[in-house]
């Protein structure tokens, strides 16, 4: 197996269960015109993370990691009119591309674009008690995912899922000596994931159009 069949696996199960998505191509021409990095999650994880939010019958998420807002607007989707994204991000040219492209796609009201470092922005989340978010989505600096963990889990609710990308490191994960902060914060989150009984967790490496990867999901359960 290789690149090419992935991508063409993942081009073809994009066609046959997406389709056309003016929007979202829109996303990514302005991501690119933005000099952006071409790092979101793929149409078909975008899907996926929609199906989930419906699933968990989420109306209130919350995402570490915006960059243009592709994932932020599958999940956008997803939420019934009253619902509620807040999405936070470090970078302001990515915020600003991001606001555009979920104005664009009609979000404009129910996604809030915060701009910062994700753990200055979180306390004030916190202390602002707006109830808690039904699905977590983390998707930043890998580094402090389990500082997101844990902050997930402060502003959770029993039945909400957390959902953590880019857990694979390109198989590095499995190296304890790495002095890649992202693997070592990658394993701990790992750790924390499947030693904290208030959660029920799962993780799953997947292939497709952007390579060797994988999520962890995990429902909070007391
Ligand atoms: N979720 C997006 C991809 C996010 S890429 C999608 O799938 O479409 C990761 C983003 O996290 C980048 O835009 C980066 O600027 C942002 N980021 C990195 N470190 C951060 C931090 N400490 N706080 C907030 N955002 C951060
Ligand atoms: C990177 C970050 C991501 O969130 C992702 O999905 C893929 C790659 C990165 O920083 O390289
Ligand atoms: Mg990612």
């Amino acid at each position: 197996m290789n690149q090419a069949q992935w991508t063409a696996i993942d081009d073809y199960f994009a066609k046959h269960y997406i389709g056309d998505d003016p929007v979202l191509d829109a996303t990514l021409a302005s991501q690119q015109a933005g000099g952006l990095p071409d790092i979101n999650v793929s149409p078909n994880q975008g899907k996926l993370l929609m199906v989930l939010a419906q699933l968990v019958g989420a109306k209130r998420v919350l995402e570490i990691g915006t960059l243009g807002g592709y994932s932020t607007i599958w999940l956008a989707r997803a939420l019934p009119n009253d619902g509620k994204i807040i999405t936070l991000e470090f970078d302001a040219v990515h915020a600003e591309v991001a606001r555009g492209n979920i104005a664009n796609a009609g979000f404009a009201e129910m996604v809030e674009v915060r701009e910062g470092a994700a753990l200055e922005l979180l306390p004030v989340i916190d202390n602002e008690a707006g109830g808690p978010f039904d699905l977590f989505f983390i998707d930043a600096d890998k580094v402090n995912n389990p500082l997101y963990m844990q902050w997930a889990l402060k502003l959770s609710r029993i039945g909400s899922l957390i959902i953590v990308d880019n857990v694979v490191r390109g198989g590095e994960v499995l190296n304890a000596d790495s002095d890649d902060v992202d693997v070592q914060g990658t394993r701990r989150v790992h750790e924390l994931l499947a030693n904290e009984p208030r959660l029920m967790s799962v993780a799953l490496q997947t292939v497709g159009a952007k390579g060797w990867d994988g999520l962890a999901i995990a429902r909070v359960v007391s």
